[in-house]
């Protein structure tokens, strides 16, 4: 079979960033056990066009692409910095230019980063219930990451290293067998 289609979705403004580097390191894990094709978007990259955008009509191309790469992913992973107790901003403007029906079943990886542990639930209480208004599939097991898990902005902490792999574990198991069950529906 062909790779895995891997959407890597990064709710991070500007770069260096440790939302970015645990996205990656989660990649990183699935790659280890699939062959993918992978795709990141980076949000900060697309602001200049998505930051003003208000028009579903007139989407410029690159966040078209962006949007294309979403919907047409069989398995995608996003993470968020948390900012002032949820997802950036940008990350939902994106999100809002999705069509509602075009993430059923689709298998979601949820990663976010802070500064705090009181935020630690941002992927229960933010992440998660926006996925399902979409009825994707979330992976069960979810990282959040804090800003002292990294070094250099690299994650180091073998805790959040040891989660990396469980939701990888989970990411592959469910998307596997997911994407022929998405390959039929999108010919049906
Ligand atoms: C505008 C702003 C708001 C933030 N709000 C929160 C917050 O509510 N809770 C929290 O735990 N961390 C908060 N942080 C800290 C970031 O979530 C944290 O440093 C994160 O790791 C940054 O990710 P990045 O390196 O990918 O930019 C905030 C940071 C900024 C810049």
């Amino acid at each position: 079979m062909s790779a895995l289609k891997l959407t890597a979705l990064s709710g991070n403004l500007k770069g260096p960033s440790r939302t970015h580097s645990l996205v990656a390191a989660v990649v990183a894990a699935i790659a280890e056990r699939i062959p993918v094709d992978r795709t990141d978007i980076v949000v900060g990259d697309l602001a200049p066009e998505l930051g003003g955008l208000v028009d579903p009509a007139h989407i410029p191309p690159r966040v078209q692409a962006a949007i294309d790469a979403i919907v047409g992913a069989d398995l995608l992973v996003v993470g968020s910095p948390v900012y002032k107790g949820s997802y950036t901003g940008l990350f939902k403007h994106l999100i809002d230019f999705i069509d509602p029906n075009a993430l059923i079943g689709l298998p979601v990886v949820l990663t976010a980063t802070g500064g705090s542990l009181r935020h630690a639930l941002v992927i229960e209480h933010q992440l998660r219930p926006l996925f399902g208004f979409f009825l994707a599939q979330t992976v069960p097991t979810g990282v959040f990451a804090l800003d002292s898990d990294f070094t250099a902005y690299q994650l180091t902490s073998p805790d959040i290293q040891s989660r990396v792999h469980t939701t990888a574990e989970e990411a592959v198991r469910i998307a596997v067998p997911g994407r022929a069950r998405r390959a039929t529906a999108v010919a049906a």
